[in-house]
């Protein structure tokens, strides 16, 4: 059963009661109706369809953790999914237990908590836990070709997928402190872009195709400070162009 005053005691530490309470009444208005009530900005109520509704639930890993070596140890891989991901859910259950958001989508958390002060840690955990479900399915043991329509678009924009591979390295490269680096599709249009700490393309109305994890827990163990060549080897190697081809397909 909810309970909206329980959740309201949890959350006030991270606003003041004022800000949270008209927040909070818009996110339960939202989770029930699909709308964030009145006043609301739709632009941060609506979750595109293409991006589906993922649970509260950790995934399973699609491969074994093992299976990207030598590139990425298992050792990374394993802290990387069974410490660090887990931990994003672990953190959001707490944070939204007895809420109405409680059984709420990651896509529908992201998009109602964004740009959202006083729901900074709700947001931080919700996105990051789709940021790493997205990114193992970024990647991928066995190599993968894009498919056709997606080749199309590849020449058209970069000229090639190594030239594609070299943009993804180089902005994600750059990301100042922790992030990730994505091919998204803007407005019809393939591009390479970086986000910070948890920030997801899809709150700008980007479409996700394919991501990169630079925050140090993804490489530290394998590369230390040497960030390019872990992107270098995870991008030559490993991106899972069929699962890019697929989100395309979706658009
Ligand atoms: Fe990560």
């Amino acid at each position: 059963m909810l309970n909206p005053l329980i959740s309201r005691r949890r959350l006030m530490a991270a606003g003041s009661m004022a800000s949270f309470s008209v927040l909070f009444s818009k996110l339960a208005y939202g989770a029930a109706t699909g709308d964030a009530g009145p006043g609301a900005s739709t632009a941060t109520s609506v979750v595109p369809a293409f991006l589906g509704s993922s649970p509260q639930t950790l995934p399973p890993l699609p491969w074994a953790d093992n299976a990207l070596e030598p590139t990425i140890s298992a050792r990374t891989i394993g802290i990387h999914y069974g410490k660090h991901h887990r931990a994003y859910f672990d953190n959001l259950h707490k944070l939204l237990a007895g809420t109405p958001l409680e059984q709420a989508s990651l896509e529908q958390i992201i998009m109602q908590s964004h740009d959202q002060p006083a729901l900074a840690d709700v947001f931080n955990n919700a996105a990051q836990a789709w940021n790493h479900n997205f990114y193992w399915n970024s990647l991928s043991p066995a190599p993968s070709a894009p498919s056709e329509k997606l080749q199309a678009a590849i020449t058209r924009k970069f000229g090639s997928v190594d030239a594609l591979a070299k943009a993804l390295v180089a902005t994600s490269a750059s990301q100042f402190g922790s992030g990730w680096g994505w091919l998204v599709l803007d407005r019809g249009e393939l591009a390479v872009v970086k986000t910070s700490n948890a920030e997801t393309p899809f709150t700008r109305e980007l479409v996700p195709l394919l991501t990169v994890d630079v925050w140090e827990h993804a490489y530290y163990l394998d590369y230390q400070n040497r960030r390019p060549d872990y992107l270098v080897a995870t991008v030559s190697r490993h991106l899972n162009w069929a699962f890019a081809s697929a989100n395309l397909d979706r658009v």
